[in-house]
């Protein structure tokens, strides 16, 4: 394979034996990662990270376990990884120790760097040869403008790969003690950002359609804008008792999850001082955490296996 070679892909095992194209060099785990890793994983076909190309990796939503094996291999093997501000300490720890860092966020209150300028720093670092991993937290595809910086990549005729990373929208969840659906509460569930470039509410958004239209719906960025989207939600006809959960810093060791209804969000998200980053999830759905919030569980917390009331339903009307 060649640096420029657009089938830099994992190739099955089998293949080493002489069905690989004879210019495929097969890169195995032992080459790639730190001997350190547990030897079934390093006979793993990982990828090669080849000179001049763009990785862009999901970190998912915090917690190191949750990276999958690609974002390690590719931690372990870039030349630069240009980072996002929810990309923690730990995970940039896995990259390689003379690998340049570069930071991407915003943090402090400062201006963060346009979108364009971090499209043109990959493409610069690229063109020098060097393997270029632009890592992001959750999944880059998610409300995280991965596809903006891939589509420069494409213009600038870039080689890239994209790495999946676990949504704060899902994954998040799941650390709370909430599952994204629920065959009992909803068979649909909506992702949607709360905020636009400008800092608004998105005024494209349909938003009479979504309160309307999925039983769960799973709020990014919408921290800032609660007010405006309770109430949009409210005047679309969601039920004032609804239940409404917040979701800071998901998957970490200071997460803290805030049960609310849709009426009472505001109110006790200020008596609170909840502060993002946070992901919010509106729905039935929210009180499956009675009985699913294993994190609580770590703790003490009695999870109820009935956290509907369904079976007592069925005994009552027995
Ligand atoms: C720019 S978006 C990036 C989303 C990311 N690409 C993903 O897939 O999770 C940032 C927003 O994601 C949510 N978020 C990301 N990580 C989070 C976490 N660990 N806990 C809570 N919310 C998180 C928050 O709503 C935050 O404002």
């Amino acid at each position: 394979m060649t640096g420029s070679d657009p089938k830099n892909r994992p190739v099955a095992a089998n293949d080493q034996a002489g069905d690989t194209a004879a210019d495929e060099k097969v890169v195995h785990w032992g080459n790639a990662l730190p001997r350190a890793l547990p030897k079934g994983l390093r006979s793993l076909n990982l990828p090669e990270f080849e000179a001049g190309w763009v990785w862009l990796v999901g970190a998912g939503p915090g917690d190191p376990g949750l990276l999958t094996l690609h974002a390690v291999n590719a931690m372990q093997q870039a030349d630069v990884v240009v980072y996002d501000a929810l990309v923690g300490e730990e995970i940039l720890g896995l990259a390689r120790e003379d690998a340049e860092m570069i930071y991407a966020g915003k943090r402090g209150g400062k201006p963060s760097p346009k979108q364009r300028d971090i499209s043109a720093r990959l493409v610069e670092h690229a063109k020098l040869g060097k393997r270029v991993l632009r890592l992001k937290g959750g999944d880059p595809f998610v409300f995280g403008r991965g596809g903006e910086e891939a589509l420069a990549l494409v213009d600038a005729g870039i080689h890239f790969r994209v790495v999946p990373g676990i949504t704060a929208g899902i994954g998040g969840l799941s650390y709370a003690g909430i599952p994204a659906t629920h065959r009992d509460t909803n068979h649909a569930v909506t992702f949607v950002t709360g905020h636009m470039a400008g800092g608004n509410v998105p005024e494209n958004l349909d938003w009479t359609a979504i309160a309307q239209g999925s039983p769960t719906i799973v709020a990014y960025m919408a921290l800032s804008h609660l007010p405006q989207i309770t109430q949009l939600f409210l005047e679309a006809g969601r039920p004032p008792s609804q239940p409404v959960a917040l979701v800071r810093n998901a998957s970490l060791p200071d997460q803290t999850v805030l049960e609310t209804t849709l009426q009472d969000a505001v109110k006790d998200v200020a008596a609170a001082g909840f502060t993002a980053p946070a992901i919010i999830v509106f729905g039935d759905v929210v009180r499956m955490r009675a009985g699913l919030d294993w994190m609580g569980a770590l703790e003490g917390r009695i999870l109820n296996a009935d956290p509907l009331g369904l079976k007592t339903q069925d005994e009552d009307s027995a």
